[in-house]
């Protein structure tokens, strides 16, 4: 919930006149003025919160080794090794063979890419709708790669102290350097252009953060591989798109007859489903719906018997019938982003570079 700036003025009286305090109501103050310059855009309630932040900083208190301890927790919460690889996601060839052409092999068979002179190096921008596989392919570069997965989401970070989403960034990349990495930037577009031509703002820092933390990588030691997802990339820092930093952008758009399908197939997996379930019926009934829409509409159809079950009703299987139940009540979801994407697009003049979005 949105704090206002009467709760800062408040932490400040409080700082002010409470010694134990201080620091903490100073960070709750500073928290304040930067949630309410993000949604006022007002630059002197940013200047504001960075100056109370500061002014938190210079106090030493316990709250210090407090704060350490956090950023670790926040860390930790970033990364994992993960158990999906290519394999288990159905359709999205084209991003899968961009993706090891891309950032894989370059590591891998460093030999061939020496040949004909081509380094490592540069990174892979994913768009599209939302709930079609970005997250997904994202993870499961990490286990085709034999990698650890770093996800950061940009408004997270965003949303952490002024100076201490640098300090993050510059975390995660330290800890990523210590063995073979994918690092994926989620909602890269939450860092936004107009936002960041005001030189000193903290999207703009961190945008330099990251920057010069991807620069280089390719010929730092250490393998990095690095992603980035958003569903507004018409909205993204040109500078960020430059060669060697997020170079090559791929769709990662709704699924076909064939993938629909095998999504169906892969939530019926080892459940006990009746004979009468038409699977070409369901991928034509699921035509422009999202990954996502598709896996909930199963989840629909298989919590009808196992309700049933669970109020005592005689266990079934299930059937064609729960499915048609199910359809009833689901739409797709992603009509109303190609709409407003379409409208974007058109308006920051990049037409031919996200043709895709006219496409639906
Ligand atoms: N290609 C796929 N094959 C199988 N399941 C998929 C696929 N794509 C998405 N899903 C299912 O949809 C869910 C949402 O996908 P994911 O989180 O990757 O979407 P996204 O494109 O990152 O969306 P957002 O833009 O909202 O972040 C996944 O957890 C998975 O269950
Ligand atoms: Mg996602």
């Amino acid at each position: 919930m949105l704090k206002s700036i009467a709760e800062a003025k408040g932490y400040i009286k409080v700082a002010l006149n409470c010694e134990e305090q201080n620091k903490k109501k100073y960070l709750l103050a500073s928290a304040c003025y930067l949630e309410n310059s993000k949604t006022q855009d007002n630059i002197l309630y940013n200047q504001m919160a960075h100056y109370l932040f500061l002014k938190a900083l210079a106090l030493k208190t316990k709250q210090e080794a407090t704060n350490k301890a956090d950023s670790k927790i926040n860390l930790i919460k970033a990364y994992k090794n993960v158990k999906i690889g290519f394999d288990d996601i159905c359709g999205l060839e084209e991003a899968k063979k961009k993706i090891k052409e891309k950032i894989i092999y370059p590591y891998e068979k460093p030999e061939i890419y020496k040949i004909y002179k081509r380094n490592a190096g540069g990174g892979i921008l994913l768009w599209g709708p939302p709930g079609c596989g970005k997250t997904l392919i994202a993870e499961a570069t990490a286990k085709e790669a034999k990698a650890v997965f770093f996800n950061i989401g940009i408004s997270d970070v965003l949303s952490k102290w002024v100076g201490e989403s640098e300090k993050i960034i510059a975390n995660i990349f330290e800890q990523a350097r210590k063995q073979p990495s994918v690092v994926f930037f989620d909602e890269l577009d939450a860092l936004g252009t107009q936002r960041n031509e005001e030189e000193n703002s903290f999207t703009r820092r961190l945008t330099n953060t990251i920057l010069s933390q991807i620069d280089g990588i390719g010929t730092k030691q250490g393998k990095i591989l690095l992603l980035g997802a958003t569903n507004r990339p018409w909205n993204i820092d040109d500078a960020l798109r430059r060669p060697g930093r997020f170079d090559e952008i791929v769709f990662i758009g709704i699924p076909n007859n064939k993938t629909r399908g095998k999504i169906i197939q892969m939530q019926l997996k080892q459940k006990p489903i009746s004979k009468d379930i038409d699977l070409d019926f369901l991928i034509k009934n699921t035509n422009k719906f999202s990954c996502a829409d598709i896996v909930a509409l199963c989840n629909d159809a298989i919590n009808i018997p196992l309700t049933e079950a669970l109020e005592g009703k005689q266990i079934r299987k299930i059937n064609f019938n729960d499915f048609s139940i199910a359809l009833k009540s689901r739409k797709s979801s992603i009509k109303s982003w190609f709409e407003k994407s379409k409208n974007e697009v058109l308006k920051t003049n990049n037409k031919d570079l996200f043709k895709e979005v006219f496409e639906f």
